[in-house]
């Protein structure tokens, strides 16, 4: 909610929200389909913050014992979005954090609760049109070493997946950028201004 004042000199209507200082925020987390560059983001982000960075799925397979596309084809995907939510809640326990979140984690209510209901915590939806998102994901997975996306097999039902999530992520979201056109370091610097953080010094 922004509630509104009136700058001294001219009266004009002025929002608290935009002048809140950045301490406000203690938490940011990214959301957004596979492909977003939820982690490349976060990973740069959280180092020009001077915060932790934290990569939920490898938070899930570190807590499991095992790869994600382990837990997919062993348990099914319920399982794995069982241990999402536990994964979740205890990252959202941590301050200075940025947190980014595989890409079907918002569409489990008890997920956005959370999200919704831990203070100090901002919300952001990397956006991108799908044939844009999988074209990433396509480049990403030539890469040795790439981890497999099990939801990601089927580009149909992948479509669809996403049609679904498109609204969810957009209605939890404090912040969304587009990032079809932007690369990794300008949308870090997008996300800086628009969460009032300072900018990273050129070296
Ligand atoms: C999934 C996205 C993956 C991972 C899992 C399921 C999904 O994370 O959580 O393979 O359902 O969209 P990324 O979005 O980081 O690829």
């Amino acid at each position: 909610m922004n509630i509104q004042t009136a700058e001294p000199s001219t009266g004009r209507p002025v929002e608290i929200a935009a002048l809140m200082p950045p301490a406000h925020i203690r938490r940011i987390v990214l959301t957004g389909f596979m492909g977003a560059g939820k982690t490349a983001v976060g990973r740069l982000l959280a180092g020009h913050l001077g915060w932790e960075f934290l990569d939920l799925d490898d938070s899930i397979a570190s807590r499991a014992g095992l790869a994600v596309p382990s837990i997919f084809a062993a348990h099914g995907e319920p399982h794995f979005r069982k241990l999402e939510s536990e994964a979740l809640a205890s990252a959202l326990g941590r301050a200075n954090i940025v947190l980014s979140l595989g890409g079907g984690a918002p569409e489990t209510l008890t997920n956005r609760l959370l999200l919704e209901q831990t203070p100090a915590t901002a919300t952001v939806f990397l956006d991108a049109p799908f044939a844009i998102l999988y074209d990433r994901c396509m480049l990403q997975a030539l890469n040795p070493g790439a981890t497999a996306r099990p939801n990601l097999a089927d580009a149909t039902a992948a479509q669809q997946r996403f049609a679904v999530r498109h609204p969810i992520y957009s209605r939890l979201a404090n912040h969304t950028v587009d990032t079809a056109s932007l690369s990794t370091e300008q949308t870090v610097a997008t996300l800086l201004a628009r969460l009032h953080l300072p900018k990273p010094r050129r070296r």
